[in-house]
């Protein structure tokens, strides 16, 4: 799969290993001949594909909807592999999410069918552009949240959030950190199938015995976009595994009821207030070990608050099971965030309203409803495109001032 021109000469060598080294003997017409000629195996053409639209705009490439030309019915989801500039070769990220996706066979993991390639010519200065193709699901969670029109009943968010954590349950036993949970990362099919997808961040974690994440893997905490990134990321932790997932789950069943989400810091100080806010103050007491993660004593963690999950949640999610488990996913210390098995095993999924299937509900909608696709979800909203921004931009119609207002910061959370 790889792209460059001095590559394939490898590549064509290796595969005629008795042969002189080409590279030494062709001259450039005849280089430029062979490589537009080269027949990769295992790499299909793109053209096999009909793009139909575009669905995503990520900082990691365009995503589009496209056909199979052979079924002329079959859809699928085609994203870009954005190529390092200056670099030569295939990139390494991208590598890494290839091999985790074919790692991952999952009802609830969005499925990777081939990697697609355009053919290397002089239009394109030998560079090919690389495709993950994957089946293709109608929306996605950020885009059915953000349409009115669309209304989960209770046994539909139990549905939606119990195949979630499947999910997680999943790639976690696979030791796969996903990294970057959040709604537009949630596809859902028309069938009312939900998907984990996006794992462009993800990684393979190592745990020891005790089931604690190595202590010497020194994982980056430049993950997971700000608005569902945990305490122990913003906090610096290097050591972090599966709870920071649960964070975001934990966010975003939230939002399934307030539709919007619930913590939209713009700076990851913002941010650790706005958890201080909802989930109490950071302390050792309720989190012992907090205070040697590297930034405790560099960020401004707010002091008395108390913890008013449950309380500030309850005008938006009423059922009293759901308060519960969200109470349980959004805790500050990630030694004590429930996992997926605690939480798939918690009430809310086993009393009446039973999860129930999503697929009548979704019939009403004929359109797909992605985030990309929907307008803003409120006034003056930016999009939360990318990762390491700072997040979105003007406060909501229905902000609510908070003690807080001082500091500057005005209270956005629902
Ligand atoms: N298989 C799919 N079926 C339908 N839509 C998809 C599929 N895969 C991705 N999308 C859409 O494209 C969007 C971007 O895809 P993805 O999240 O994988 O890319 P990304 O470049 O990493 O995005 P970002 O950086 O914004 O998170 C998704 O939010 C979703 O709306
Ligand atoms: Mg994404």
């Amino acid at each position: 799969m790889t792209v460059n021109k001095d590559t394939n000469y490898n590549m064509m060598s290796n595969s005629r290993g008795n042969e002189t080294n080409p590279s030494t003997i062709m001259n450039t017409k005849e280089k430029e001949k062979y490589i537009e000629e080269f027949d990769f195996p295992f790499c299909d053409e793109a053209t096999k594909y009909e793009k139909v639209a575009k669905i995503g705009q990520g900082t990691f490439g365009e995503v589009f909807k496209a056909r199979d030309k052979k079924t002329n019915k079959k859809f699928v989801a085609m994203k870009k592999v954005l190529m390092d500039n200056e670099k030569e070769g295939f990139p390494i990220t991208a590598l890494r999410e290839i091999r985790i996706l074919q790692l991952l066979k999952h009802e609830n993991v969005v499925n990777l069918i081939e990697i697609c390639r355009t053919k290397a010519t002089q239009y394109n200065r030998y560079r090919s552009t690389f495709y993950l193709v994957f089946d293709f699901c109608e929306h996605d969670l950020a885009g059915l949240l953000s349409n009115v029109n669309v209304k989960f009943s209770l046994g539909e968010i139990k549905k939606v959030m119990q195949q979630l954590l499947n999910g997680l349950y999943y790639i976690h036993s696979n030791k796969i950190l996903h990294r970057d949970m959040k709604a537009a990362n949630v596809l859902i099919t028309k069938n009312g199938i939900l998907k984990l997808a996006d794992f462009g961040l993800a990684r393979a974690f190592s745990a020891n015995k005790n089931g604690q994440v190595n202590r010497y893997s020194m994982y980056t905490n430049r993950v997971v976009t700000l608005w569902y990134r945990p305490p122990e990321l913003l906090l610096g932790d290097r050591n972090y595994g599966p709870p920071v997932d649960l964070w975001g789950a934990g966010c975003i069943m939230a939002e399934m009821w307030t539709r919007s989400p619930i913590m939209q810091g713009n700076t990851e100080q913002q941010q650790l207030t706005f958890i201080s806010q909802l989930c109490g103050s950071v302390t050792p007491e309720v989190w012992p070990g907090v205070e040697s993660l590297e930034l405790y004593n560099k960020m401004e963690l707010p002091r008395g608050q108390k913890r008013k999950v449950k309380e500030r949640l309850k005008p938006y999610v009423k059922d009293p099971f759901a308060c519960d488990l969200l109470d349980k996913l959004l805790v500050l210390d990630p030694s004590k965030r429930y996992d997926s098995d605690s939480a798939l095993n918690h009430d809310f999924f086993w009393t009446d309203p039973m999860p129930c299937d999503l697929s009548k509900m979704l019939a009403q909608h004929t359109q797909s409803m992605f985030e990309y696709l929907a307008p803003p979800r409120r006034p003056g909203h930016l999009r939360p495109h990318h990762h390491h921004q700072g997040g979105a931009g003007a406060a909501g119609a229905a902000a609510k001032p908070s003690s807080s207002m001082d500091s500057g910061y005005q209270d956005r959370v629902f």
